[in-house]
Order: C-alpha cells, then structure tokens, then sequence
C-alpha cells in the first residue's frame, strides 16, 4: 500500500488526477471504476481541465461505478447517474454507451444485481477502481457488519450514513433508505484500487480502516489485504497517525 499526503483537498484531487490519468494514458480502453461523493468533486474538475486542455482522451474509456440509490430516478439530481454525468460524463468525450451505473428504478433487485456482476465481468474487471470512505469506514454502501458480501447487492442503509448524506437532500425523509452498491469480493477484484480521504473527521475511522484490525466492522480495513493500493489523504485526514 503506498499512502500519499495531500497538503489540502486542492492538492488531494490533483494527486488523484493524476493517477486517473496515467490510468487512462497507459490503458486508452481501461475499465475505470467510479465514485460519487464530496471526495472526489475536485478530482473530477481537475480530469475535465486536462481534458479540455487537450491532454487526456475518453475516447475508449469504460467506467462502472459503485453504487448507486435504491429510487431515485436517473433525472433526479441525488441521484448518483445525475453526479457522475454533471462532474464528468457531459464535460468530456466518453461514450455514454460505455458508461454504467446500477438502475435506481430496477423492478426487481436482485435481478438488477445480477446484471450488473455479469455487466463487470463482461468488461473484463476493474482496471483502477476510484473509492472514498464514508464516516464509518464504509467503501461503495458497504455499511459495517458481521460480513462482507461478494458481490453487487441491495443494502439498507444505516442511520449514520442516511445523516452524513442528508446534507445533500432537502431533508432527512428525502434521503432514500436502500442502495445498490458493488460487493467487497467485487472491490478487491479490481487490479489496482486509489482511495482519497480528506478532512479531520475521517481521521480517527481513517486510522482504523489502514492499521486497525482487518474486520467488515470498518469494511474499509478489507483494502490491507489488496496487493495494490495507493491512498490519498489530506493532512486533516491523516492527523491521527503518526
Ligand atoms: C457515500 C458513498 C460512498 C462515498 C462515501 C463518502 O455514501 N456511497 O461511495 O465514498 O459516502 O462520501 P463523501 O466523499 O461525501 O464523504
């Protein structure tokens, strides 16, 4: 595991540009898994800038993301189809056709699942799968448990994640209650996996997931055992270790 620090956000996004873009430089027709979040909103700003500086091409560029909201249409601006085409897909030249996300609307959900396993394994895995760390270690909607789960499935959310993520809602009730998220047995596939952490909040939980017990109680912790994993973290995020 190589772990960078970032002096701030501004130079944590540049940092994890950067390996995007060496991704995509190295592999034109890479499989590139994907995140939402606040983490990597200025990572994505930075690709596009290259972008439309002439220096990075999406042309051949396929991309999976992790999860995504159980209900919520692909017009809704929660939802994480809307995210990933308003800080990326509409500001650069990937084929939309290459572009997959699980369905939110899906009728029946472990069909939905189903499809999307197939889908990744189809594309032939994960070349560099994007992740950040939500405020209890969880990686995709791998909420904490007594388990990890292997594949793509449909999880119920835990409060403290429905709280972390209500800041982007009108209110709490709007907050969908169920996720599709890619499993841990998914994750760890990925060749190569970049995790950006920033702000003093994740310190403590950010500690834990990289030299704390390795245990789905901090799924993150889960990434000790991957061969390949770089970690960009801000210097707030890295405070609690020495
Ligand atoms: C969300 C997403 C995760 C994300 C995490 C952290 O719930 N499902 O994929 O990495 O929580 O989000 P943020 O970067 O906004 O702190």
């Amino acid at each position: 595991m190589i772990i960078y620090r970032a002096k701030d956000y501004n130079d944590l996004s540049r940092k994890a540009a950067n390996i995007i873009s060496a991704q995509v430089i190295m592999k034109p027709n890479c499989v590139l898994g994907l995140a939402t979040g606040s983490s990597p909103e200025g990572m994505y700003a930075q690709l596009v800038d290259w972008y439309n500086k002439g220096d990075l091409d999406f042309a051949k560029v396929k991309s999976v993301n992790l999860d995504e909201y159980r209900g919520l249409s692909r017009e809704n601006e929660q939802s994480y189809y809307y995210f990933m085409h308003k800080h990326l897909f509409d500001k650069v030249n990937i084929d939309m056709n290459n572009t997959y996300l699980p369905n939110g609307l899906a009728e029946d959900p472990e069909e939905e699942c189903r499809r999307y396993d197939a889908l990744i394994e189809s594309l032939g895995g994960v070349d560099l799968q994007l992740l950040g760390m939500g405020h209890n270690g969880h990686i995709g909607f791998n909420e904490p448990g007594d388990h990890y789960d292997k594949g793509t499935h449909c999880v119920d959310l835990q409060q403290s994640t429905i709280e972390a993520n209500k800041r982007f809602f009108a209110s709490e009730d709007e907050v969908p209650r169920q996720a599709y998220t890619m499993g841990i047995g998914t994750i760890m596939k990925a060749k190569k996996i970049l995790v950006i952490v920033s702000g003093a909040e994740k310190a403590e939980i950010l500690k834990e997931a990289l030299y704390g017990p390795i245990t789905p109680q901090v799924p993150a912790s889960v990434l000790q055992m991957h061969s390949d994993v770089i970690v960009i973290a801000d210097e707030a995020a890295l405070s609690a270790i020495k």
